[in-house]
């Protein structure tokens, strides 16, 4: 039995180093001491033998089995760091070679929208206008005939701030307050838009994100009607969307503006027809307006007998969406440049 010992463990260091893969060490290893293999098999016959010899056999076998071992562990760390080396070397990527035409950014598409958006109504002979993103309870909520306790505070899932008394400041919930600071800071007439970032405790799904944003309009004069409303929603409407896509205004309820109504327009994905996207309808719901509520109008101290007005929210994002045929506000915000590189500014 020594001699067979003797046998094997002279040359296993050949095989080892002969093997130039990890399958190939795998494959020595098991021929050597894996279940069937060679010095595995002695192991088995040693209790054939008589006590002396086995005790013998036995202390050649376990150093025997003891150098292969580590060989094979030797080797194969030195298999590893090749395989490393040569992924290394693979995947390398020369940072010293600069491109020669630089790849540019773009401006992020709700930036564009933004734009876009401001340069309509700025055509339309609008101002704009921006406020706080943190607000108090009064320019979101009071002052727009929002009492605390009314069930409409419900409309608005709130994320409140811890600062002062509880529930007193909060991230503005829509970009109506706005319109409050506007007609606090100034007289009118006002025809003023005011794009802004607001914050809902909302989970983010394919129309829904806890941040998003929206663009309010308003304007203060006398004489102000519901026509003027409908006129200048549906000439935004096709200067936005372009000719073919019109606005319809249904019966809605808002606590700041009477009467209220959502603003919808014809589905930019099936034109009318009916699909997925506008629930069969025909049409896509964008937001909320209305002639601005007495009540709103007293808070910040005008006389509703003289002025009257109208105001609206949109989605600033969903316009985003609606104007490139795109589905899911979350594209918006993943910033995978894969998706965002197709809207060249
Ligand atoms: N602020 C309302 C909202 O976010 C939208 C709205 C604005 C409705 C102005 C009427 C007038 O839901």
């Amino acid at each position: 039995m020594i001699d067979e010992i003797a046998a094997i463990s002279d040359d296993a260091p050949a095989r080892i180093a002969d093997a130039t893969t990890l399958a190939e060490l795998r494959a020595v290893e098991a021929e050597l001491t894996g279940r069937k293999g060679s010095l595995t098999l002695l192991k088995r016959g040693l209790g054939a033998l008589g006590a002396d010899d086995r005790r013998a056999a036995g202390a050649a076998l376990n150093a025997a089995i003891g150098t292969v071992e580590a060989a094979i562990a030797a080797r194969r760390d030195a298999l590893e760091r090749a395989d490393l080396a040569d992924v290394v070397a693979r995947e390398r990527l020369d940072l010293g070679e600069v491109p020669t035409t630089p790849r540019r950014g773009t401006v992020h598409l709700v930036t564009q929208t933004w734009d876009r958006l401001v340069d309509v109504f700025v055509g339309m002979g609008f101002v704009v206008a921006e406020g706080p993103e943190v607000e108090t309870d009064w320019y979101n909520f009071e002052a727009l005939n929002i009492p605390s306790g009314h069930p409409a505070r419900g409309m608005w899932d709130t994320f409140y701030v811890d600062l002062g008394e509880p529930e007193t400041v909060l991230l503005r919930t829509h970009t109506s307050p706005v319109q409050i600071r506007v007609m606090t800071d100034q007289a009118p007439p006002i025809y003023a838009v005011m794009p802004g970032r607001v914050y809902r405790r909302d989970t983010a799904d394919a129309s829904h994100m806890p941040v998003f944003h929206q663009i309010e309009g308003l304007v203060v004069d006398r004489g102000i009607s519901f026509a003027d409303l409908a006129g200048t929603l549906e000439a935004f409407t096709s200067a936005y969307f372009g000719g073919s896509i019109h606005s319809r205004l249904r019966p809605s309820y808002f606590p700041f503006t009477e009467p209220s109504a959502e603003y919808d327009i014809n589905c930019v994905f099936c034109e009318g027809t009916g699909c997925r996207t506008c629930q069969h309808t025909g049409w896509l719901e964008l937001g909320g307006c209305g002639m601005v509520h007495p009540t709103v109008l007293r808070n910040v101290g005008l006389d509703p007998e003289e002025w009257s007005g109208f105001a609206f929210g949109f989605g600033l994002d969903r316009l985003a969406l609606m104007r490139h045929g795109v589905d899911d506000i979350r594209e918006l915000y993943t910033g995978d440049v894969r998706f965002l590189e197709q809207f060249p500014s």
